[in-house]
């Protein structure tokens, strides 16, 4: 059974995440998206909403897990038996980041390779930060995240310019 990982903060998912998914699962028998829960940061959405929204875009794609985890990468990997750690790179800037990360998972767990997908070209400037920022602004994200994600970013923006404005 070839399994591999794909974790990240999701916090939203992405249409360019979701290409990513969906070219992963093609090559594997089992993909898990694994979403951090990471108390370091303040995340728009809970980890619990970060992965009901993950299973309703991933919920056509019938080799396709979603499931929270918290500590490291590698650990993850083990409890779930997979031997690939999946992470996109958009451009040059991801680089060193990523191989940093790819070489320090591959030193703490040998049993484990990062495969790298470049991102489509369409969706090589989105960001799970920069959404939030366009929606924020007031901005049209549609392009750039799922339908009925995009509806619950604006939903949650307006609940919190909601809570501002009580004052609360
Ligand atoms: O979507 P992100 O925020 O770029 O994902 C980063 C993530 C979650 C893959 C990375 O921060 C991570 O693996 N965190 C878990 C802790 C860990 O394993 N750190 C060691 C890697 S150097």
């Amino acid at each position: 059974m070839k399994r591999a990982v794909y974790p990240g903060s999701f916090d939203p998912v992405t249409l360019g995440h979701l290409d990513i998914i969906e070219r992963a699962a093609a090559l594997v028998d089992e993909l898990i998206v694994g979403v951090l829960n990471n108390n370091a940061k303040t995340p728009l959405f809970s980890v619990e909403e970060r992965v009901n929204m993950l299973r309703d875009v991933t919920a056509h794609i019938p080799n396709v897990r979603v499931e929270s985890f918290s500590g490291l990468s590698v650990e993850f990997c083990r409890k779930c038996d997979a031997s690939f750690l999946v992470r996109g790179l958009r451009a040059v800037t991801d680089f060193e980041y990523e191989l940093q990360m790819a070489q320090t998972n591959r030193s703490l767990e040998r049993g484990v390779d990062t495969l790298f997908f470049t991102t489509a070209l369409n969706y090589a400037y989105i960001s799970s930060t920069i959404v939030k920022e366009v929606a924020f602004y007031g901005g049209d994200i549609s392009r750039f995240v799922p339908p009925q994600v995009a509806e619950r970013i604006y939903d949650r923006i307006c609940q919190m310019n909601q809570k501002t404005a009580n004052g609360v």
